[in-house]
């Protein structure tokens, strides 16, 4: 199992995403401050992941405030969850986590009576080794609830990196999917979209189905037009970083394009999600703020040049596949049908 990211006696255990698939290290971050930095420069990645490592970084912001008093206590969890919030806008799983440890500290610390800052630490702890265990439980859920979607002998187009990698481990969302369809046999091939600019799918996802023994092959972005007017892709699976009460739902950059080229070739687009990753409160994908990154991961790969010097470069890290192009979002609950607004305004409403 790839362990994304892990609680540990020290701090916090995760795979420098940045150094893969070259090396495989684990640093341990040992404050809420290094973990914000790690989630800011995407050591981690991936919605899921993004929110375990932020309620684990809460966690330990309040056990390095475990010697002070209740107002200082409070100061210095406030603190470290705005430091939190600040690294990256679009993955609505980062300020779920936040707002689901925030609603636990309050339950804790609102007591007029007796304050045990160690005790606070411990259920702190206890709280965000729970969403780390809900995100296993998750992926397993959705594995199964999706696979049942893909075909024999399917080959599977996926984008940027939706696998253990972007979550707490184990499956993953839409490569989780992809997975569980190659262990029940049905002998699945993945196209593995390159992911430009960032490369997650060509440093990441390639590197996951290696790992797995998934046969893949990789393709730059521009090519899977080609493949799927070849009538070599039968199905398409992304994960996602933010669905609106519509179904409109934010991924990696290119996932529009790739939903609107898969309409156009009949070819049934998934999008698989934890409910963590749904945020009902906004009405559609015009809501959702789209983080917009330094134009250096465009001219620049690795630090090596690829554009003239100067050059002026655009780049947002997040696109809005309308829900009209998208045949079934997967969630841990099961497969969501159209229309997407009564569907996940069911979900909310169990
Ligand atoms: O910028 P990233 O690498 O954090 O973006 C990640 C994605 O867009 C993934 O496809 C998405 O988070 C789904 S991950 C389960």
């Amino acid at each position: 199992m790839i362990k994304t990211v892990e609680w540990v006696s020290e701090g916090v255990r995760m795979i420098d995403q940045l150094r893969l698939p070259v090396e495989e290290v684990y640093p341990v971050f040992r404050t809420c401050g290094e973990v914000a930095e790690a989630i800011r420069t995407m050591v981690v990645r991936g919605a899921p992941a993004i929110g375990v490592a932020a309620a684990m970084g809460i966690a330990l912001g309040v056990k390095s405030a475990a010697g002070l008093d209740r107002k200082n206590s409070v100061a210095q969890f406030n603190t470290c969850c705005e430091t939190l919030r600040t690294t990256r806008p679009t993955a609505v799983n980062l300020f779920w986590a936040i707002a689901r440890m925030k609603k636990k500290f309050e339950s804790l610390t609102s007591t007029p009576d007796g304050f045990d800052p160690r005790e606070v630490a411990r259920e702190m702890e206890k709280e965000a080794l729970k969403i780390y265990e809900e995100d296993i439980a998750c992926n397993k859920a959705m594995a199964e609830h999706g696979a049942r979607l893909i075909p024999q002998d399917a080959a599977v187009l996926t984008h940027c990196n939706a696998g253990a990698l972007a979550t707490a481990g184990y499956y993953g969302t839409a490569l989780g999917v992809i997975k569980a369809a190659h262990e029940q046999g049905k002998h699945i091939s993945v196209w593995v979209d390159e992911t430009r600019p960032y490369l997650q799918g060509a440093r990441l996802t390639a590197w996951e189905c290696e790992k797995e023994g998934i046969p893949h092959t990789l393709i730059t972005d521009n090519m899977a037009g080609h493949f799927m007017k070849r009538g070599q892709v039968q199905c398409v699976v992304v994960g996602a970083d933010r669905i609106a009460a519509n179904g409109d739902t934010a991924n990696k950059i290119g996932t529009y394009s790739l939903s609107v080229l898969a309409k156009e070739h009949h070819i049934p687009f998934f999008v698989v999600a934890p409910q963590s990753s749904i945020d009902p409160t906004l009405k559609s994908g015009e809501e959702i703020p789209i983080e917009e990154r330094s134009s250096r991961e465009v001219t620049h790969i690795r630090n090596v040049q690829i554009a003239p010097d100067g050059t002026r470069a655009a780049h947002p890290a997040f696109d809005v596949t309308p829900a009209q192009n998208i045949h079934n979002i997967i969630t841990e609950h099961g497969i969501l049908y159209k229309p997407f607004s009564e569907s996940i305004a069911a979900l909310f409403a169990e």
